[in-house]
């Protein structure tokens, strides 16, 4: 195999089984955010890295990346809101219930990179795992702190949180690990074999890497189901539509590379994995914007798995949830 101009890994072979994006797409620049151990004195800490907009002569707009009810997802503020609707309750516990079926029993070393507010390591240490989270966003961290605070003993003592970029991650929480978790992180930077790379590398021969990204393929969906046709011809590359201006709308963004399931795939593959599955997250509810969770949501979130788990259904879910295992 060819070397990838990215890393020392072989180039990417296109896994078809998973949903392609098609096309080349571009990225934006990134700065990316500085490391520090949660135990670091704040004193002389950079504000928290945003993730900063394409310079207008580097990067091609595509397409609108969403619609309305889209915050960024970067924002503490904004995702722990998030984790609480309809959306983001589906999300988490599919993510829960794919990785229980392919996780070793507790306990094992669990790394989850871009763990947030620490969603995942919390329900992952209730269930008798160890786990560390790698987060770079101090406000972050400290909603994962504040929730862990209230958390039993023994879920507090299972999980530790530090602070850093998910590429560093080697250099900071060794290797190792029995699963590394990445979700919904590689949208968020401008590369993603870097990031999916280190991913692999922290993972012991054997162990489970796990990552959500963007269907890139299927954005479309979320606008035509609102009716916002501008935006779904626009999201279909329609000659001639741009996404709609005005209050509520999200303003145009290049969509990164890491939006291609297929690609994804690819690189997690040639990087030594080989994939065990992939799931569909929020194939129904992804167009309901920030409704909060109804007395009916564990029947909504049965029908989100059994759509998520098999074919058409899970090519047009809003996320794909890849689980590889490491295999050298
Ligand atoms: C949408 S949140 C997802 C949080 C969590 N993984 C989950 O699924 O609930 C994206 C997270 O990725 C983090 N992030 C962004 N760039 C990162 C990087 N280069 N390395 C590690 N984490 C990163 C953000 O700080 C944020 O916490």
């Amino acid at each position: 195999m060819q070397p990838s101009p990215t890393s020392d890994h072989p180039a990417p072979v296109i896994d078809r089984t998973v949903p392609s994006g098609g096309r080349t797409l571009r990225e934006p620049p990134f700065d990316g955010p500085q490391v520090h151990h949660t135990s670091t004195p704040a004193a002389g800490r950079r504000p928290p890295a945003r993730h900063e907009g394409p310079a207008a002569s580097e990067a091609r707009v595509l397409a609108v990346v969403d619609g309305p009810d889209t915050a960024d997802y970067t924002d503490a503020a904004d995702y722990v809101a998030h984790t609480a609707t309809l959306r983001g309750v589906v999300r988490q516990r599919l993510v829960t219930r794919a990785l229980i079926e392919h996780l070793p029993p507790a306990p094992a070393r669990l790394i989850d990179i871009g763990g947030g507010n620490g969603v995942q390591a919390m329900e992952f240490a209730r269930r008798g795992y160890d786990v560390t989270v790698c987060e770079p966003d101090s406000r972050m961290l400290a909603e994962a702190r504040r929730v862990l605070a209230g958390a039993p003993e023994s879920v507090r003592r299972r999980v530790e949180l530090v602070q850093g970029d998910g590429r560093d991650a080697v250099r900071l929480v060794g290797t190792g690990w029995d699963a590394t978790f990445c979700h919904g992180v590689i949208m968020f930077v401008p590369e993603p074999a870097p990031l999916l790379n280190v991913l692999v590398e922290l993972t012991r021969p054997g162990g489970i890497v796990s990552v959500v990204g963007k269907n890139g393929p299927a954005l479309a969906l979320r606008a035509g189901l609102q009716s916002r046709w501008q935006d779904t011809a626009a999201l279909l590359d329609e000659p001639g539509f741009t996404a709609a201006a005005g209050p509520g709308r999200q303003p145009t963004v290049p969509l990164p590379p890491g939006d291609d399931p297929a690609n994804v795939a690819a690189i997690l593959t040639a990087a030594g994995t080989r994939p065990l599955a992939w799931y569909g997250i929020r194939t129904f509810t992804d167009h309901l914007g920030d409704l909060p969770p109804g007395p009916d949501v564990d029947t909504v979130v049965d029908a989100e798995w059994a759509a998520g788990a098999r074919d058409p259904y899970r090519g047009i879910a809003r996320l794909i949830h890849h689980v590889h295992r490491r295999t050298e």
